[in-house]
């Protein structure tokens, strides 16, 4: 029983068609609804301000609901289920929709730099059950809720804490950073605290004057050596100034655990997990009672990670064994994932002639492994210590396999690497997103969003597509288009069902794109009967096991024919839902579809499967839609406040079903 499925878990909904509406478009039938749970500016805080986006502060920014609404956990609070603790990540800041008058991020005052930084991080907030149904609320009682912001003092643990490598003027001792940034995707622990991933956080950096780039440490996470970055922080707090603190991007690109239960205990950066562009983790715990944590690390060709915690879960309920839990994350080894073809490169085209490329044995799978980067505490890096490998964690995937010299550094021949040893060599992935374990099946799923840059010749079987249908918009409808476009999803699992197995077995249980294409695939599923879906990105479980993806940059045409447009935004991103076992494997369809200019974040489905939590971010951030011109109203329809503001929604039955 639930808001999708029926008793035997069948998901029963009629699919959302796609379209380009300025609303968030639930299942067809008077028995859906949705509800605005909290939207940016919403009070979190006790005495936070009401919200005066025209008089807006920092102080107020500090105390209320952040902007652009990504990762969605909702964790039961009370005994009876029926109040919550919503976590929310702010992934970053629209400054041009934020503010009027300002038409790039770049050209705000110094006050609403500070109000950006603000609008970053997390929220915890306080949620009620509203009547029988699955609709929640914000609860008046906010004495447990808590902002984390860019300000928030952190602890950094694990191997690289206090390193050389962390220590700024500000923090001589490398192990207390001040706040979180780019928080995108994230996990629900198995002891009741929350993961967050630091992705993009290159972006709030820059440089009064040139930068040096030994080993590419900066330019390797896209981390600019001259000029001013795109927000401009360094002007008001210099440590975003690479010229006065070049060890402050270190302290960022981590996974970070909150305990939302807990609203005075600082959050912790685990270091143990390496430094990436973290979409998320999320937790499985071996067969022996160790924990694993999956991550990927979101950049066109990069790879897909694993940490095995080097002590075990307590599954005690006692303060204790909470505490024990909550060191889990603190130490173990971190692998990076090679994913081995079965099928022979000539039969992999790359989509070459948009006739579709599954091999002749039916399907892009095969074998896989994981190879250690730091194992029983020591640096699986020749010449580089455990606290170079986690925090320039890339540099160090970079280097498996190859020949180095004695300073742990690629032997060039020609300007090329020299493999040694191709068994040791990581898969660059095309964009790596949310990864998590099905808690009915114990596969894994990863979303792969996108690559547009692969070509034919880079194609494997794991990421197999070097040319896709996306929207061209010259001809105002899909074209044959270099890379890959519309992402797909893998799915594996870990030899014996282990999680901390080093071996494992996968296929690509969906490739992203147009049904009427060749190049799509569902599963084996008849493509007449799924739902188009573009750029996966979040993914999630239901309690029946049905996986939910959400999608960011819907890459396909649209054609909107009541207003005669071709194209306008693409169409709209969506939550969709599939069953990944049983005759219906493979059977997507879409579930939502979100306002105009969003992406779909979350998705969080409650443990009762009454309630789909969503994340509905950025809406209106379209071409060059500001806070004085928006391209969308939702959620308010305000005609003196025309603007859109990020919104964390629930979709719920209002009739049927239980309770
Ligand atoms: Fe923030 Fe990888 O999406
Ligand atoms: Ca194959
Ligand atoms: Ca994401
Ligand atoms: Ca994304």
């Amino acid at each position: 029983i639930g808001i999708a499925a029926d008793g035997d878990g069948a998901l029963e909904f009629l699919p959302v068609a796609p379209n380009n509406l300025d609303e968030l478009v639930v299942p067809t039938g008077d028995d859906y609804a949705y509800s605005v749970v909290m939207r940016w500016g919403d009070p979190v805080l006790a005495g936070a301000p009401a919200f005066d986006p025209l008089n807006q502060t920092a102080a107020a920014q500090a105390a209320q609901f952040g902007y652009n609404c990504d990762y969605v956990a909702v964790l039961p609070y009370s005994r009876d289920g029926d109040t919550g603790l919503l976590v929310v990540n702010h992934e970053y800041t629209d400054e041009q929709m934020m503010f009027p008058g300002v038409a790039t991020a770049a050209a705000t005052n110094d006050e609403q730099k500070r109000i950006a930084m603000m609008a970053h991080g997390i929220s915890v907030v306080k949620i009620e059950r509203v009547g029988r149904h699955g609709q929640w609320q914000r609860s008046a009682d906010r004495s447990v809720n808590r902002r984390i912001t860019a300000s928030t003092p952190f602890v950094v643990d694990g191997p690289a804490a206090g390193s050389d490598y962390l220590k700024t003027s500000a923090d001589p001792t490398g192990r207390r950073v001040l706040g979180t940034l780019n928080n995108c995707a994230g996990g629900i622990t198995p002891w009741g605290t929350t993961l967050h991933g630091e992705e993009n956080f290159n972006q709030y950096f820059g440089a009064s004057t040139t930068v040096q780039d030994p080993e590419r440490r900066l330019s390797r996470y896209g981390i600019a050596t001259s000029g001013l970055s795109s927000r401009r922080w360094e002007q008001v707090d210099p440590r975003f100034d690479l010229a006065k603190e070049p060890n402050e991007p270190n302290r960022f690109g981590w996974v970070v655990e909150v305990d939302p239960t807990n609203p005075s205990a600082p959050p912790v950066k685990h270091t143990a997990l390496g430094r990436i562009k973290h979409e998320g983790a999320t937790i499985s715990i071996a067969a022996d009672g160790r924990v694993v944590a999956y991550t990927g690390d979101d950049e066109r060709f990069d790879y897909i990670y694993k940490f095995v915690s080097r002590n075990k879960y307590r599954a005690g309920r006692s303060a204790a064994d909470r505490a024990h839990n909550m060191t889990l994350l603190s130490e173990g080894d971190l692998y990076v994932a090679q994913f081995t073809g079965d099928s022979p490169k000539s039969e992999l085209n790359g989509n070459a002639n948009g006739q579709g490329t599954l091999p002749s044995d039916g399907e892009f799978d095969g074998g896989g492994h994981w190879i250690p980067l730091v194992l029983n505490g020591q640096s699986m890096v020749p010449g580089k210590s455990v606290e170079w490998v986690l925090t320039f964690t890339r540099l160090a995937a970079d280097r498996l396999g190859k020949q180095l010299d004695a300073n742990g550094d690629p032997v060039l021949a020609g300007g090329a690497e020299i493999i040694v040893d191709a068994t040791k060599v990581p898969t660059k992935m095309d964009r790596p997103e949310d990864i998590e374990p099905n808690p009915v099946t114990g596969r894994v799923y990863a979303a792969l969003t996108n690559n547009s840059n692969r070509t034919v010749a880079q194609v494997d079987e794991a990421n197999p597509l070097g040319r896709s249908y996306a929207f061209n918009a010259t001809t105002g409808a899909d074209t044959l288009q270099s890379g890959n476009r519309n992402g797909h999803v893998l799915e594996w699992e870990e030899a014996g069902n282990d999680h901390a197995a080093l071996t494992f077995s996968w296929r690509i249980f969906l490739v992203a794109g147009d049904p009427s294409r060749p190049e799509s695939y569902f599963a084996g599923y008849d493509k007449s009967k799924v739902s188009p879906i573009s750029c996966p990105d979040n993914v999630a479980f239901d309690p029946h096991g049905n996986l939910w993806i959400s999608t960011d940059g819907n890459s396909l045409s649209f054609v909107n024919q009541a207003e005669g447009t071709t194209g306008l935004l693409g169409g709209n991103d969506g939550l969709f839902a599939v069953p990944v076992q049983g005759p219906e494997r493979g059977h997507l369809k879409q579930f939502l579809t979100v306002p105009r200019g969003a992406e779909t974040c979350g998705p969080f489905i409650t443990w009762d499967g009454d309630s789909v939590f969503v994340a509905v971010q950025h809406p209106g951030e379209y071409g060059g839609a500001t806070f004085d011109r928006p391209v969308s109203s939702w959620p308010d329809r305000s005609a003196t406040r025309p603007f859109p503001r990020p919104s964390v929604c629930v979709v719920y039955k209002t009739r049927g079903d239980k309770r």
